[in-house]
């Protein structure tokens, strides 16, 4: 019998397993992010969190945390927790990995191909009644896709299934760049690693998929942009902070980057007031990479199971 909180709205049937096993459930059951107050208060008497990436779980918490078992993250990221301070209050912290793979992939070609082929725009002109007949001149004349060099910045799990749909979908050339050669992902997919300097240069799609460290925050700055063709798009559906978005607005106004399809932000939930004002070949979406039905309810499936081992004094399945 243990306390769990639950810091945002989880599907019932997965509490529901929790309750089943004796312990006692409370979720934060309201829209939006947790006060930070409420926070402390819940997580003192708590001996498991079910908890968001936007849930900062710092050193404060953790001393605040003198019950507590096990953080559970519903996500695969994990940077908004102190995992030194959570390790030397032997508190276990778990992910989320496999499961929202394919299912990010997938949003990051649509992003790609929305940005190039500017969808948002021209489905706001087709609704807006402006549009009278196939012109040959049309005004949403996008960039091709096909056959066009694909570049990954971060070639791991969510990377190469990018890569796999720019190559066997449509018949990318992949370029990646990672701290780690990805030979599997050479062999498949013709797969060329090259410096990230060489990646700037020669793609025309740069797609993101680091983990956000301090390595990673700000790579793509002004130089960054300065070294990208100017008929490119950038997508980010990694994480905000990667990209110096001051430095991304001005990219997108002066013309030296084509396009971008952004999912994650430097300060979320907040979004740069100038990259709201673009939309030539501008998409934005609220973070919503993994947001699929049957991928949240995964999500929430492995942080229960994950919650119940070690409550059941088992290993956690996905320590990071
Ligand atoms: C979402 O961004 C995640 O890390 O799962």
């Amino acid at each position: 019998m243990a306390k769990v909180y639950v810091t945002c709205r989880v599907f019932p049937e997965e509490l529901e397993r929790l309750r089943a096993a004796g312990h006692t459930v409370e979720m934060r059951d309201a829209p939006g992010l947790i006060l930070r107050e409420k926070l402390l208060e819940k997580v003192s008497e708590a001996e498991a969190l079910i908890c968001l990436l936007s849930d900062r779980i710092d050193a404060e918490v953790i001393e605040k945390a003198g019950k507590l078992r096990i953080i559970a993250n519903l996500a695969v990221g994990y940077e908004n927790i102190d995992l030194a301070a959570a390790q030397a209050a032997g508190i276990v912290v778990t992910n989320t990995p496999g499961v929202l793979t394919e299912t990010t992939a997938d949003l990051t070609f649509a992003l790609l191909l929305a940005a190039a082929r500017r969808i948002v725009e021209a489905d706001a002109f087709a609704r807006s009644g402006a549009f009278y007949g196939w012109e040959l001149l049309q005004p949403h004349l996008g960039l091709e896709v096909h056959g066009k060099a694909l570049g990954i910045v971060g070639m791991g799990r969510i990377g190469t299934a990018v890569a796999r749909r720019g190559r066997l979908g449509f018949g990318m050339d992949v370029l990646y760049h990672d701290p780690h050669r990805n030979k599997p992902a050479e062999a498949e997919l013709q797969a060329k690693y090259v410096s990230f300097e060489a990646l700037l240069e020669k793609s025309d799609f740069v797609s993101i998929h680091t983990s956000l460290t301090r390595e990673t925050r700000h790579l793509f700055d002004r130089q960054a942009f300065l070294r990208m063709k100017k008929t490119a798009i950038l997508i980010n559906v990694a994480r905000g902070p990667v990209v110096d978005e001051k430095a991304l607005v001005w990219a997108l106004e002066t013309g030296q980057i084509a396009g971008a399809g952004i999912d994650v932000y430097e300060e979320e939930p907040k979004v740069n007031p100038g990259l709201l004002k673009l939309q030539e070949h501008v998409v934005l979406v609220p973070h919503i990479g993994s947001a699929t039905s049957k991928t949240r309810r995964a999500m929430a499936r492995i942080a229960v199971d994950n919650v119940l081992a070690v409550l059941a004094g088992e290993a956690p399945l996905n320590p990071v």
